[in-house]
């Protein structure tokens, strides 16, 4: 029996991180763990004890005493993942723009990244996971078999993510989306810490044009090839 392999999906917003990585999942048989919803789970605790960003011990406190876990809802056969923080389910409740927006300035703490850090390489440590998020094959997991920075171009991005936000109920133009975009991506590569940047041996692979199941192929092909050794 063959080692399970971790696998790293990392990328900017919108690039299709999320849908890439859990289809992948489900190919591969794999747990999958979206990082990002762990952020947006601590920007959520702060918002709701009313801990402001300007006190960055405090919300690392609240991280690290944050119990985040992630249930699949295979029951209703969607491969669907719910979200809990303490105990209550928050999959609805960590996707308002507020809390996005949160999530952003909460993982530039240094002391919000150790401890979430270390919660994903413990949910991990077996392999046969796929995890996406900014820094996981740089920081969460190094030695990853397989690295993928997935991207886009701004305006692809923009247009998925708007096109999301309806979806979801919510109301904002695309100009909004693009502007909110542009901010988050300028503060997660600049920040000082894990700075969205690819990892060397990372992958990149251009999502413009390409349907998700088109990356997942492209991904499972080198995966194949990597297991046989080329
Ligand atoms: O992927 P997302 O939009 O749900 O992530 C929410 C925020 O968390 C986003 O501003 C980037 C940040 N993040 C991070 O810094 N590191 C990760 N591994 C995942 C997300």
């Amino acid at each position: 029996m063959l080692k399970p392999w971790t696998i790293a999906i990392d990328g900017p917003a919108g690039a299709g991180k999320s849908t890439v990585a859990r289809l992948l999942a489900r190919r591969l048989g794999y747990l999958y763990i979206d990082s990002g919803a762990m952020y947006r789970a601590v920007a959520l605790k702060a918002l709701r004890t009313g801990v402001p960003v300007s006190e960055p011990d405090a919300i690392s406190a609240l991280a690290r005493a944050a119990r985040i876990h992630f249930q699949m809802a295979e029951t209703v056969g969607t491969g669907e993942q719910r979200v809990f923080l303490d105990a209550e389910d928050v999959t609805e409740a960590i996707r308002t723009p507020e809390v996005t927006a949160l999530s952003s300035s909460v993982s530039a703490i240094p002391g919000v990244r150790s401890a979430l850090v270390a919660q994903q390489q413990a949910l991990g440590v077996q392999g046969g996971v796929v995890m996406e998020g900014r820094d996981i094959g740089t920081v969460v997991f190094p030695n990853a078999e397989v690295k993928v920075f997935l991207t886009a171009s701004p305006q692809e991005r923009a247009k998925r993510r708007h096109k999301d936000i309806v979806a979801r109920g919510n109301q904002a133009t695309l100009e909004e989306v693009r502007r909110d975009q542009d901010e988050r991506d300028e503060r997660d590569t600049t920040r000082p810490v894990s700075p969205l940047l690819p990892a060397r041996d990372a992958l990149l692979i251009e999502s413009d044009g390409l349907a998700p199941d088109e990356v997942v192929e492209e991904v499972l092909e080198i995966i194949d090839r990597r297991r046989r050794g080329g």
